[in-house]
């Protein structure tokens, strides 16, 4: 215990002298010290063993042993009571051997100065309060250490918590992620697959154009390779080629199959085609190029066309590319008032029309595609149906390759 103001410093005095004896414990008494007495070492390591205490003052030559040895042995004890030897002889060597043995805090010469004495025990008696005071510091320090590392750890368990919940609650957002992503596709291409579907449909409900959506393909392909289009690009081009008729959905069947020449309303009727195939594909945002490709087949390369007037570079190389490979299988293909025009009167009429209806670049492509690697292998007038007798020939070109 660290003795306090309000506490009594617990003085332990040796001597054989009951004369000393008596006064030392009355002169320090009346100075709030607690007083213990001891004749003998016996005497003196009974009452250590009783009582705590904070200065031991002792005799050197005692009846029963050697005040040095006495102390050198309460060092090895652990008794942390500040030592002070008395001795009547002035010896260096005593003076040395209490110091290096007995680890004496002073060393008082008797006969004793009494005023030197009362400082000494003092001084000594502060000593142990200081030392005490620096051990309780010391442990305050470690129990300060022990808090802040078990505070630290249980942070870092706190983290390590919070982060493994980040993790876990990531890794459920990134399985929803791809969940959504997964039915956005199956939706996305189940709608894709219900509008191809469409198409396919349109063509096999009317034996004239049975087949075009291929042969278109093949010579969007043909084209575009000539013209080195980036596979995303050809890719958008040939959906556009499946799908550019899909808004004839929306044409009565008695204008589609018509086989007398269109009136002037039943034209625009037909015109209506790209506005029907906008409002099928416009709920596919993955689809929206390819919607604008669609929706400029029938624009023409000198601003003529439908349904925007869009002129030259304005329609994009898919929509030019797919409106030449559109009007040439038109044009080679029997239709209910023609028949199937010749290769030959075919590319007549696509170079006749090239830089104003066509654009000069993707016909010239394509003439040379198909010189190179022909035409489509099951081209149109080879499995088309046998053909009423021809009607009147168009005048226009625009009648010609309309579908
Ligand atoms: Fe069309
Ligand atoms: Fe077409």
């Amino acid at each position: 215990m660290s003795p306090t103001q309000s506490e009594h410093y617990k003085l332990l005095v040796i001597d054989d002298d009951k004369a000393i004896l008596a006064f030392l414990q009355e002169s320090f008494s009346r100075d709030g010290y607690q007083v213990y007495l001891a004749a003998t070492l016996a005497e003196a390591r009974a009452l250590l063993a009783r009582h705590e205490v904070h200065v031991v003052l002792s005799d050197q030559n005692l009846p029963d042993g050697n005040g040095v040895d006495f102390l050198a042995e309460l060092h090895g004890t652990g008794i942390e009571a500040i030592p002070i030897l008395m001795t009547g002889y002035a010896d260096l060597n005593i003076a040395l051997d209490a110091i290096n043995r007995g680890k004496v805090y002073k060393f008082v010469r008797k006969p004793v100065d009494h005023i030197l004495l009362k400082q000494i025990v003092q001084r000594a008696a502060e000593h142990y309060a200081l030392l005490e005071e620096k051990k309780r510091l010391a442990s305050e320090v470690l129990r300060y250490n022990e808090l802040l590392r078990r505070d630290s750890e249980l942070q870092s368990r706190d983290l390590k918590s919070a982060h493994s919940k980040i993790q876990k609650h990531s890794q459920t957002l990134r399985k929803q992620k791809e969940q959504i992503e997964t039915l956005y596709t199956e939706i996305q291409s189940a709608y894709l697959h219900t509008v191809t579907s469409l198409c396919v449909a349109i063509e096999a409900k009317d034996l004239y154009t049975r087949g075009h959506s291929d042969r278109i393909y093949y010579y969007c392909t043909l084209t575009s390779r000539r013209l080195g289009l980036d596979n995303a690009s050809f890719e958008e081009l040939k959906l556009a080629g499946v799908l550019h008729d899909i808004g004839k959905i929306g044409i009565p069947d008695s204008i589609l199959r018509k086989t007398s020449a269109l009136t002037e309303s039943e034209h625009a009727m037909i015109r209506t085609h790209l506005d029907f195939a906008d409002k099928i594909l416009m709920p596919l945002p993955f689809l929206e190029k390819t919607r604008r490709i669609v929706r400029q087949h029938h624009e023409r390369y000198d601003g003529t066309g439908y349904p925007d007037g869009l002129k030259g570079e304005e329609i994009s190389i898919e929509g030019r590319i797919l409106a030449v490979a559109d009007a040439y299988d038109a044009m080679r293909s029997n239709r209910s008032y023609r028949n199937a025009l010749t290769m030959r009167a075919a590319f007549d009429q696509l170079e006749a029309e090239s830089g104003k209806q066509f654009c000069p670049l993707c016909v010239a492509a394509l003439r040379t595609g198909i010189s190179e690697e022909g035409e489509y292998p099951q081209a149109a007038q080879a499995s088309a149906p046998s053909l009423p007798p021809p009607q009147a020939k168009p005048s226009r070109l625009r009648s010609r390759v309309s579908h």
